[in-house]
């Protein structure tokens, strides 16, 4: 199906999109929550009440079992389910890399997804593991593309979803991003990076996605496999990423795990509960422990906030200030700020994407003297030609007679002409007192300029910077 997505606002490399499906258009980034057609701790219909747009489940499971593979082939997914919006399903692939082997054909899963209706199908990947050899990641992806091939000359009615595999290698993630661009699949799921996820390896998960990105180019609808919990979502959504899917709201509720977009508790060492969600309002933790619908309960409050997270994400893309809950929400964990900084040091890939218009640029802390602004603004300063006599300045209430020019001066830019004052990104609030990183970017800018105008003399008065 080719041009089913169309991106309608963007800031860094997160976007607002609309993916059109055989059952219905959604818009992303969704959530999709994962469905097991054998226990529904939530039924689909709760699921489809609670806001959620498009679930995803597994093939696999239904193939294999006899009762629902009959009827699935008789009335189709949907109904099986008892979901009227659009269905993904999974291959069985992951069945597959925990279980080492299945027992069922890759065509034959795939045909098996286009009979029964899906509205996003994956053919069977191989998710290599991260940190495995080269030739192993190598010839597993030799494969999986072999698969993704052979999957590509058999298409149906539905999407066709084309897993990016390689490891923790990048030249290969790349590379594979690439090929699942020119074969032309709809969807682009990054898969083999759930245990990256389960180690809080995030500066290898944001290695992984960014290099499949660069592969993949910025107008496909990237899907990230197995990330559902609503820690990683600005995270994942400013790499690009459009589709999460959640099997955590069930898997933590199990395990007695209430999530938060900041990190999870165990429900039995609560003493509040920080929520006013359907489930949480007038509860307490003990109300929820003692209740026989306790792992129900606590599914429902756990999916909640993750379809909460996923709206924020969306309003702060449409407002252009994902970046400052990116620095909000890398704040929750060691981990965090470790991908958080290493999509800082990718800060030139981000400015290319980044649309350059926003409403309010908050400087919050070092990490945001990485911003794409900066990166782009320090790119541009040749694009100045200056003569004569220029005052660089952070006293905007200084006497400037006499000078032909004036730059007004603030970390993290340094030097910008005093007329951009007002607008974006110059308009930007700081706090008092500067830091590091920012003074050092604003201090680089300043030698930048000055070398590159050596027709001018330069005057400096500068309070922050201390003598
Ligand atoms: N679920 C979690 N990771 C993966 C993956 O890499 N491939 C597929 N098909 N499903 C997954
Ligand atoms: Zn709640």
């Amino acid at each position: 199906m080719p041009d089913c997505f169309e991106i309608l606002h963007k800031d860094l490399g997160g976007r607002i999109g609309k993916l059109v499906t055989p059952h219905g258009t959604i818009e992303t980034p969704a959530l999709m929550p994962v469905v097991n057609p054998h226990l529904k701790l939530i039924t689909p219909p709760e699921l489809a009440d609670m806001g959620a747009s498009i679930i995803i489940t597994n093939s696999y499971i239904i193939h294999q079992d006899p009762e629902l593979n009959a009827r699935a082939r008789e009335v189709g997914l949907h109904e099986l389910l008892d979901f009227r919006g659009p269905i993904m399903t999974d291959s069985g692939a992951f069945q597959l890399s925990v279980y080492g082997d299945i027992e069922v054909l890759p065509l034959e899963i795939l045909e098996f997804q286009y009979t029964i209706r899906s509205d996003i199908c994956v053919p069977l990947d191989i998710p290599t593991p991260p940190d495995v050899s080269r030739e192993r990641a190598e010839s597993e992806l030799k494969e999986t593309e072999r698969r993704l091939e052979e999957a590509a000359g058999n298409r149906g009615e539905s999407l066709l979803a084309g897993p990016v595999q390689g490891s923790t290698h990048p030249d290969l993630r790349e590379k594979a991003g690439r090929f699942v661009r020119d074969k032309g699949f709809d969807v682009c799921p990054v898969g083999g990076v759930v245990p990256l996820m389960e180690a809080y390896r995030f500066d290898d998960l944001v290695k992984v996605v960014t290099s499949s990105k660069r592969g993949l180019g910025s107008g496909l609808p990237v899907h990230l496999f197995g990330a559902g919990h609503p820690m990683v979502f600005a995270l994942a959504a400013a790499m690009g990423c459009d589709l999460f899917d959640s099997a955590a709201y069930a898997l933590y509720a199990r395990q007695g795990r209430y999530l938060t977009s900041s990190g999870t508790w165990k429900l039995e060492e609560m003493k509040y509960l920080p929520c006013s969600c359907r489930v949480c309002q007038g509860r307490d933790p003990q109300d929820l422990l003692k209740s026989p619908d306790r792992v129900r309960l606590l599914a429902m409050h756990n999916l909640y906030v993750s379809l909460q997270e996923i709206n924020l994400v969306k309003q702060r893309i449409r407002e252009g200030s994902l970046w400052d809950l990116l620095e909000i929400r890398c704040r929750s964990h060691p981990r965090m700020l470790d991908g958080l900084r290493r999509l800082a040091s990718e800060s030139a890939w981000l400015e290319r994407l980044d649309a350059s218009s926003k409403s309010a640029f908050f400087y919050l802390s070092p990490e945001s003297a990485s911003r794409p602004e900066v990166v782009r603004y320090s790119s541009r300063l040749d694009r100045f030609s200056l003569k004569g006599e220029v005052l660089v300045t952070d006293d905007f209430s200084t006497d400037t007679e006499g000078f032909d020019q004036v730059m007004y001066f603030k970390p993290p830019f340094g030097p910008y002409p005093k007329e951009l004052g007002e607008t974006y990104p110059f308009n930007l609030e700081t706090p008092k007192e500067h830091d590091c990183s920012a003074l050092e970017k604003a201090m680089t800018n300043l030698q930048k300029l000055i070398a590159a105008n050596p027709k001018a003399r330069f005057s400096l008065k500068l309070r922050c910077i201390p003598r």
